[in-house]
């Protein structure tokens, strides 16, 4: 089971999924890495792991179509099966979706429908609400809207601030990611509409 992680930024969810492939926990290839930043730490981590990596910088391109065809032609070739966001940083059009129908995810650092978007941990402590979390979702047309495949509950304390919110729901996404990935490659993972169905390996 062939994933692609796609990054843009420091790749601590990158190195989640490596360190649990590595430990034979999760049973994928981590075939490739792309990155649109060629500053992005991921990239770093990727060869360090001895992962082939791809920097396709968006700035080279057009418009977003160009771009995506390109991150395309990169995923074909590699014959993927799994596309993993992790702080992609680039909304994704058509040309993506309809090349990788239900076979790309993205964790969100909190619990949607609520705070879609950016900057959402600080969102979550001005709204004042007492829980946040992160959810790892299907990609589709829209940001941060697909079917839910898992999701993990943080409290928000009086004194946190964006950065000690963020530390603390990106330890959850450390968890889930990983294990939403593992039920994905154990092909258990089936979407009924908006629901996502997760079968048991024990039948
Ligand atoms: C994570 O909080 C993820 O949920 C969000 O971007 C951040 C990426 O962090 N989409 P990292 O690059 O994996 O450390």
């Amino acid at each position: 089971f062939r994933i692609a992680v796609l990054a843009s930024g420091g790749g601590t969810n990158l190195q989640s999924i490596i360190d649990q492939q590595q430990c034979g926990r999760l049973p994928v290839d981590v075939t490739l890495v792309i990155s649109n930043n060629p500053g992005a730490g991921a990239l770093v981590r990727a060869q360090q792991a001895g992962i082939n990596t791809l920097c396709i910088n968006h700035r080279n391109y057009p418009n977003r179509e160009d771009f995506d065809r390109e991150l395309v032609n990169a995923l074909q070739q590699a014959d993927i099966d799994l596309i993993v966001l992790a702080g992609f940083m680039r909304i994704l059009t058509p040309v993506m979706l309809q090349a990788f129908p239900q076979r790309i995810i993205n964790i969100h650092p909190a619990l949607l429908p609520a705070f879609p978007g950016l900057d959402v941990q600080q969102q979550a402590i001005d709204y004042g609400a007492r829980f946040s979390g992160c959810t790892v979702h299907f990609v589709d047309a829209g940001v941060d809207t697909g079917p839910i495949i898992i999701q993990a509950v943080v409290p928000i304390l009086p004194d946190d601030s964006a950065a000690t919110l963020a530390e603390r729901i990106l330890e959850q996404e450390h968890r889930i990611y990983p294990q939403a990935i593992q039920w994905l490659a154990e092909g258990r993972v089936k979407i009924e509409g908006r629901n996502v169905l997760i079968a048991n390996t024990s039948g």
